[in-house]
């Protein structure tokens, strides 16, 4: 053996064994999936200089934005809607009738991520061709510069201005038929405009529907089965998440340590636990071998210095039943494999136990930020099941 051969059999090697982690059985394509996870971890770095950790993943996944570029079926243009960032698809088929609308939320964790990004792109111009429909892909202010709600407060101003009666004509869309969607934390602003725009007297034309991919959607409990059994999730890991929820509302590192505890919620809020009680609100095949404990308080400390803690706007799973009931057809999908599963499964019983009709795909094998394998060379196929999965959904019910 030469030693340029030897040499190229011990960098395998050790790649590989830099690369290897074990993963739960039904994960397909499994060394795919260990390299991204590695990639993703070796992204996940809290500072470089002067650069922040939301600052170094928005550079690095900046790489990946692509140009509006419109083809013989879809006009793509970049524009704002009331100050803010939207790409915007609209079908330039002239069908009889108006269409329908997606208004599309992206993930990353409120400090990375676009419209623009080259898979949220893809996704958005299957929704706009796949549905014959117009879709408004909305941008939204990042961490660290500006903290949680400014991006639930960007995302309400444009589906404000979206709704209109005059706007809603310029693109020719039917008024009882347009849907808000996103995922991870899209899918937290999603799911909270939607609570708003529902009661808003404001607002006259409600949506017909919301559709959440894996959203993240409360605050106050962070010790679910899922987060338990996805410690060390793929992707995303439980630390990674109490790290991107405590940056998503301050610079203060004593938030992120308190929310490790799950005893940062004062007596005062006791009300609210009945949402996340998992013993009633979570499946028996989810429960499984787990405890449910009562939940153990704080003092008022964290609550007073961060309010966002207990705002709605941040967890949408603790609103009460006279909001909930008034919400529209809800399409939610979640992954087995998810740090944020559970709370996604506790908001389907309590809309369905309120009488709003929900379709709910659950995807085995699954994980958290599929939506991201989903554009050559960086792909999954459980990836593009899961984005199947959801035009369906949308096709059949918006
Ligand atoms: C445009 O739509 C037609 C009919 O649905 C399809 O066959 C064609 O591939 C589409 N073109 C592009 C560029 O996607
Ligand atoms: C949660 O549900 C169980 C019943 O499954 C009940 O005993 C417990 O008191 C509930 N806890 C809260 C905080 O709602």
């Amino acid at each position: 053996m030469g030693p340029k051969v030897l040499c190229t059999v011990v960098s395998c090697l050790l790649i590989a064994y830099y690369v290897y982690s074990p993963l739960p059985e039904n994960i397909e394509e499994e060394w795919k999936v260990m390299l991204y996870n590695t990639i993703g971890r070796s992204l996940f770095i809290e500072k470089i200089g002067l650069m922040h950790q939301g600052e170094i993943l928005f550079m690095v996944t900046s790489l990946l934005n692509t140009e509006p570029i419109s083809d013989e079926n879809l006009t793509v243009t970049d524009t704002t809607f009331v100050g803010v960032p939207v790409r915007l698809y609209v079908p330039t088929k002239k069908l009889d009738g108006l269409k329908r609308a997606v208004i599309y939320i992206h993930g990353g964790a409120l400090s990375f991520g676009s419209a623009a990004m080259l898979s949220y792109d893809s996704l958005t111009r299957r929704i706009a061709g796949e549905l014959d429909a117009v879709v408004v892909s909305s941008d939204y202010r990042l961490v660290p510069k500006y903290h949680y709600p400014a991006q639930v407060e960007d995302v309400y101003k444009v589906v404000k201005f979206f709704l209109k009666d005059e706007i809603l004509a310029k693109y020719g869309v039917d008024p009882t038929r347009v849907c808000i969607s996103g995922d991870s934390v899209g899918g937290l602003a999603a799911a909270s405009v939607t609570q708003l725009v529902m009661v808003d007297p404001e607002i006259k034309n409600k949506f017909r529907m919301q559709a959440l991919i894996y959203p993240f959607l409360q605050t106050i409990d962070t010790d679910l089965p899922s987060h338990r059994e996805n410690e060390h999730g793929i992707i995303l890991t439980k630390a990674m998440l109490l790290k991107f929820l405590s940056n998503g509302i301050t610079h203060d590192k004593t938030l992120e340590q308190a929310l490790a505890t799950n005893r940062y919620i004062p007596a005062k809020f006791s009300h609210l636990f009945k949402f996340v009680n998992w013993s009633l609100l979570l499946p028996e095949k989810l429960k499984k071998r787990h405890i449910y404990t009562k939940p153990i308080y704080g003092s008022s400390k964290i609550v007073e210095k961060f309010p966002e803690i207990v705002d709605l706007r941040a967890s949408p799973l603790l609103a009460d039943d006279s909001t909930v009931c008034k919400l529209p057809i809800t399409y939610i999908l979640t992954c087995e494999h998810d740090v944020l599963r559970d709370e996604a499964f506790m908001y389907v019983s309590r809309l369905r136990s309120n009488g709003v009709k929900v379709i709910h795909d659950h995807l085995e094998g699954g994980f958290h930020a599929l939506l991201f394998f989903t554009t050559p060379p960086v792909t999954l196929r459980i990836s593009f099941e899961l984005v199947n999965l959801y035009l369906r959904g949308l096709n059949e019910n918006l």
